[in-house]
């Protein structure tokens, strides 16, 4: 039996990948199943935490005592996230969101046609949720993800500070059998520490446990935190 100590905290997590429609039939997407923040609320759940998950679309079971509103788009992951981060004292990103978005949704079906061999489709960047999140005051502690497959460790820095979040966790994704779709994964985390960056490595592991050492390592930072 879990130890109950996230009890009183309302953590909203993001996950699965988004839908970006072309047309009434096709859409943008990547391959992110939705495991490794499906395992964080399942994981904060068994501490007591209030649960509230914002799912992209995926095929995966809602952990117990785990509210999941289920979104499409990258627009609507944002404006519930938006939402949910006025009462959350956390706010985990751990979905893959699309990117971009096609600048405009084709109302009929888009159709092949002999008069050129290629299509062109212009893209428009989509809101980053983490960012936007992160600039609110007050704001919950924001925890975000990263996929590298090089440099984990700078680019995930990087991304730490231009994204303004309290604490990364970057995967290595060019690892075999790691990361995405699979079942278990290995995570640097990175979070500020005053004017410095500390730093722990969580070695390869099933999500379900990894999850869990993420959620104490936030607890304890969260617990250490200036109010804002
Ligand atoms: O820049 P990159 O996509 O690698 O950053 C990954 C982190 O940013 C993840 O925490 C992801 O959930 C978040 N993100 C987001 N909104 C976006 C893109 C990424 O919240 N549009």
């Amino acid at each position: 039996p879990a130890v109950r100590d996230a009890e009183a905290l309302r953590v909203t997590i993001t996950a699965g990948p988004t839908h970006e429609a072309l047309d009434p039939v096709r859409y943008l997407s990547n391959h992110s199943s939705g495991k490794m923040g499906y395992a964080l609320a399942g994981a904060w759940a068994r501490r007591g935490a209030q649960v509230r998950l914002i799912s992209g679309p995926v095929a995966l079971a809602t952990p117990p005592d785990v509210e999941r509103v289920d979104v499409t788009s990258a627009s609507e992951m944002l404006a519930a996230a938006e939402h949910a981060a006025t009462e959350s004292d956390i706010f985990i990103g751990c979905a893959a969101v699309a990117d971009y978005r096609a600048e405009t949704v084709a109302e009929h079906k888009l159709k092949k046609t002999d008069a050129s061999e290629t299509l062109t489709l212009t893209l428009v960047k989509n809101p980053d949720i983490v960012a936007t999140i992160a600039t609110r005051s007050p704001r919950p502690l924001v925890v975000g993800f990263a996929a590298e497959t090089h440099d984990v460790e700078r680019y995930a820095r990087d991304k730490l500070a231009r994204k303004g979040m309290d604490m990364i966790v970057a995967n290595d994704v060019s690892q075999a059998g790691l990361g995405f779709g699979s079942d278990d994964n290995a995570a640097l985390l990175l979070w500020r520490d005053g004017d410095d960056t500390d730093s722990q490595a969580l070695p390869p592991q099933p999500k379900t446990t990894l999850a869990d050492a993420i959620v104490g390592r936030v607890l304890t930072l969260y617990a250490h935190r200036a109010p804002t």
